[in-house]
């Protein structure tokens, strides 16, 4: 590859720690928000977290640097990437186009999530919860706008407006001034909602659940772990390689990978310990599942001191995080259209908002009991949104892993290979680390992949 084929200056992050911002930003999201906690709650704390660690450290941070690498070596979108490495008509650019898929789909339904967050810091603004301790109320609150077409469709069509805006701002206007406003806003208000929540009486009892060993863990529990730590890390799917791509030749990618993968971790922590202290507090257990933080966090707070402004807080905090991931699943399919088809940012932002746009409609109407909702659920089981859900977390995210895995792995020039994942990196340049490396992607993530699939597959 020659300079020459590297992009414009204005299509660069124009500084590493904007790139660290915005990637940093991709991967904390709903997912370390909403569904970590969750999860851990579900599965009985302690062993869970350091399962998952393990998985983010051991696989997940190798497929990232290989992610990351590929994007800078290439300076491509996805699809051009692949074809760039291999040749314009190798198979390998299906992995490309997989990933652009699962973008688009995750985006989808990500949207009508972080929909309902907007709907609750309305709530939080004007005052309009349930009073006093009535657990049914704040249920009937969140069934109720689950069902509802109109909300649902209002919430969704503000949050992909504020993406598309973001994102037809450009690189360094929109996405990383955006994620280094964000993700600085969001830094300090989860370490001022974490100092909170250690005043609270169930802090104590809250973190001995996180850290202690559990007798929950099933097998089950191991695979969860590590389907979601890819799925908090933006893996699998090109995220990392189109933000990769807008590096400069040179600049570090192994560091970096460390930095954003540190980030994540310290979000999905950082909110338990703020919402299990909460949960604990009022005598309620974290294991609410995905209801959580739409109905006991709410209800908890509310009767809490300060709990109003906590509430309004927290909201704010969620929806910061899910705008920084939702832009850069819009990004990774925009620079598709641009790289590929040539079109200009104005063009493929608006066409391929608009597009996600469309899609996630079926999801807004999932709780409702026309076709999309209770008719799908009747023919398949799932409603839209829960069988979107289930492809993209299940399905394409893993294979999108295996492939990126398979392609740095196997068919990856190794002295491209070596040299790349020296450059710009101090720490990149130790052997055994390269080493180590390599096994991860060659053997460990493919196989260990392969097994969650079987598994989910219903083979064991
Ligand atoms: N990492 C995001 C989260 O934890 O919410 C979700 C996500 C964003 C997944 C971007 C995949 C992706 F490409």
């Amino acid at each position: 590859m020659t300079e020459q084929e590297n992009r414009k200056a204005s299509n660069h992050w124009r500084s590493s720690i904007g790139f660290i911002a915005a990637a940093a930003g991709s991967a904390v999201g709903l997912g370390n928000i909403w569904k970590f906690p969750y999860i851990t709650g579900q599965n009985g704390g302690g062993t869970f977290v350091l399962f998952y660690l393990l998985c983010i450290v051991i696989l997940g941070l190798p497929i990232m640097v290989a992610e990351v690498m590929i994007g800078r070596t290439t300076q491509s979108s996805p699809v051009r990437a692949f074809q760039r490495l291999s040749a314009p008509n190798s198979g390998w650019q299906v992995v490309g186009m997989l990933g652009v898929f699962a973008g688009i789909l995750i985006l989808s339904f990500y949207s009508i999530v972080a929909g309902w967050g907007l709907h609750y810091l309305f709530l939080s603004i004007v005052g309009g919860f349930p009073q006093g301790n009535n657990p049914q109320a704040y249920t009937d609150l969140f069934d109720s706008l689950v069902q509802s077409v109109r909300l649902n469709i209002w919430w969704h069509s503000l949050f992909m407006g504020i993406t598309i805006v973001v994102v037809l701002r450009g690189i360094r206007g929109g996405i990383e001034k955006f994620a280094n406003w964000g993700m600085l806003a969001l830094l300090i208000l989860l370490g001022g909602l974490a100092v909170y929540g250690a005043t609270l009486p169930g802090f104590l009892p809250a973190v001995k659940f996180l850290f202690a060993f559990s007798d929950n863990f099933t097998w089950k529990s191991a695979l969860e772990a590590l389907g979601h730590a890819f799925f908090s890390l933006s893996l699998g799917i090109g995220v990392m390689l189109t933000y990769g791509s807008y590096l400069q030749r040179h600049d570090d990618v192994v560091g970096t990978s460390i930095a954003i993968a540190i980030a994540d971790t310290i979000v999905a922590i950082g909110a338990c310990l703020v919402l299990f202290p909460i949960a604990f507090s009022v005598g309620l257990e974290p294991s609410a599942g995905p209801g959580l933080i739409f109905i006991n966090i709410p209800l908890a707070l509310l009767q809490l001191p300060w709990g109003r402004i906590g509430l309004l807080v927290f909201f704010v905090l969620l929806l910061l995080a899910a705008l920084t991931s939702a832009v850069s699943l819009l990004e990774m399919a925009v620079s598709f259209l641009i790289d590929s088809l040539g079109w200009s940012r104005t063009l493929a932002a608006s066409t391929m908002g608009g597009f996600i746009y469309l899609l996630g409609i079926p999801s807004a109407l999932s709780g409702g009991s026309g076709f999309f909702g209770a008719g799908l659920k009747q023919l398949i089981g799932m409603s839209w949104f829960d069988a979107a859900d289930y492809l993209s977390s299940n399905w394409l995210l893993p294979l999108g892993g295996i492939g990126i895995s398979l392609f740095i792995g196997w068919r990856l020039n190794p002295q491209l290979r070596t040299l790349e994942f020296q450059d710009g990196s101090r720490l990149g340049s130790k052997s055994g680390l390269y080493s180590g490396w390599l096994l991860v992607v060659r053997w460990l993530s493919p196989i260990v992949i392969v097994l969650v699939m079987l598994y989910n597959l219903g083979f064991f």
